[in-house]
């Protein structure tokens, strides 16, 4: 499986974005983060593309979540996406990117008076209401001030997904957002519509992530279609907006088939047209928050792979080979958080028949495995490892365990290659870190 724009070239290596990732991995050492910068693009253009054919007024909100650092803001803002921000870290990232603040929409099931505040003085777009505790925070921050915040409700559809359980969150036992079903979403558009300081525009849903089929979405649509029904029977108020959320899955196995994007505009527009149209309801402006589907596909990790060890399994001879990789559970958590399964090939011998079981192993201490089971030509230490379809909740979700530094981020394009985040160093790794001085003086016993 080759994604955006990975080729094998000519010397049997990997390229991507043009560039060798061999070379990529000599010159910037391993593990390394490599985002295409022309995938991003491509998908961004492709997913939006769908959607305005299949609906007169969409609008796209960036799910930072996935991959946030200036340079990705950047790149959402040049593609005239919206980005949805869900905490000061990533608020501030976006702003220091210079990405538009009317342009930005903060998340959160509990977002603090500092993060509210911060978005509030930045100019945010609006605020995606999740409770009614945030919902009177927020009217009382506003109070006095000049302006009124824009505010959506984050609805809770009741409807579940097949996907991981720690990535559904449309089912009605959830920490996320309004019930619908026991009246507190009708509730929360009727409180912010009674209140001078917020002006509600709309409704917002997310189901679930890394979704590979439709009909939750189309589920949630005919849900969410019933609500504005709803809304605009109580309060006579014509909702603006409606947010489907993200969800769409990418391909980390070639078995893994997210439906194509015009397939997946179609299904969800058809609900929401047919419910809305039926009653005589102007249709609301369709957003969609979209993380995964947008930088999945286009981040490819690259490991040195080190010791290769073959090890007895059971009493008949069997036997497994293990291949250890220079990273593992601190640079892609997911294998052991949601029993993700990756796709790999060996970079520098990617034309060579993958015949060898291989069992990838991470360097941390614990039993860190990478890919449980991969075909691959028989690897060596010192070959180049490319675990595909990195690109979402990767670099997002690393961590510093057992002390590894977080690997560099490049962004390659058209035989390009670009640091857009640099590896830590062991400096980093120490900053803000003190030692009492009442440590010093404690006599030590021997
Ligand atoms: N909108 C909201 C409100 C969300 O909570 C999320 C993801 C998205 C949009 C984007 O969903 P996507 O298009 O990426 O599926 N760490 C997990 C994924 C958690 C998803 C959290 N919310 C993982 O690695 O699979």
């Amino acid at each position: 499986m080759l994604l955006g724009t990975q080729q094998i070239g000519e010397n049997g290596h990997l390229y991507i974005g043009g560039c060798d990732t061999v070379e990529l991995a000599n010159r910037f050492g391993t593990p390394l983060y490599v985002m295409d910068e022309s995938a991003l693009r491509t998908t961004m253009r492709a997913y939006r593309a769908a959607f305005e054919d299949a609906y007169p007024s969409t609008e796209f909100y960036f799910a930072s979540k996935s991959f946030l650092c200036i340079a990705m803001a950047v790149i959402v803002e040049q593609e005239g996406y919206h980005m949805d921000v869900a905490s000061l870290g990533e608020l501030f990232t976006a702003l220091e990117a210079g990405f538009p603040p009317e342009r930005l929409a903060l998340h959160g099931n509990n977002k603090s008076v500092d993060e509210l505040e911060a978005a509030v003085a930045a100019g945010i777009g609006h605020v995606i209401v999740d409770n009614f505790y945030e919902l009177n925070m927020l009217k009382s921050i506003m109070q006095g001030r000049p302006v009124t915040m824009k505010i959506m409700i984050r609805a809770t559809p009741g409807v579940d997904p097949q996907t991981h359980r720690l990535i559904r969150t449309g089912q009605a036992d959830t920490k996320f957002g309004f019930n619908i079903k026991d009246g507190s979403a009708l509730k929360a558009v009727k409180e912010s519509l009674a209140s001078d300081s917020l002006q509600f525009i709309g409704v917002h849903c997310h189901v679930g992530s890394q979704l590979l089929e439709s009909d939750t979405h189309v589920q949630a649509a005919q849900v969410m279609a019933q609500l504005l029904l709803d809304i605009r029977k109580e309060t006579g108020v014509i909702v603006e907006n409606l947010n489907i959320g993200g969800g769409l899955g990418v391909r980390y196995s070639e078995t893994d088939v997210p439906p194509a994007y015009h397939e997946f505009a179609a299904a969800v527009v058809q609900p929401l047209k047919e419910a809305l149209e039926k009653e005589g309801v102007p249709l609301p402006t369709l957003q969609q928050e979209p993380g995964r589907s947008i930088t999945g596909e286009a981040g490819t990790t690259l490991y040195q792979v080190g010791a290769v060890k073959r090890v007895p399994i059971d009493e008949e001879g069997g036997t497994r080979l293990y291949a250890s990789i220079d990273g593992g559970l601190s640079d892609n958590p997911r294998p052991q958080l949601y029993q993700a399964n990756y796709s790999c090939l060996l970079a520098n011998r990617a034309q060579q028949p993958a015949d060898t079981h291989v069992r990838v192993a991470g360097k941390h201490c614990e039993t860190d495995i990478l890919i449980q089971d991969t075909l691959l030509p028989e690897p060596a230490s010192g070959d180049i490892l490319a675990v595909q379809t990195t690109g979402a909740y990767n670099f997002a979700m690393a961590s510093n365990y057992n002390r590894f530094l977080r690997p560099a981020v490049v962004l390659v394009n058209d035989g390009e290659a670009d640091v857009i985040v640099e590896r830590q160093t062991l400096a980093d790794l120490l900053r803000g870190e003190h030692i009492p001085s009442r440590l010093l003086h404690i006599p030590v016993e021997r």
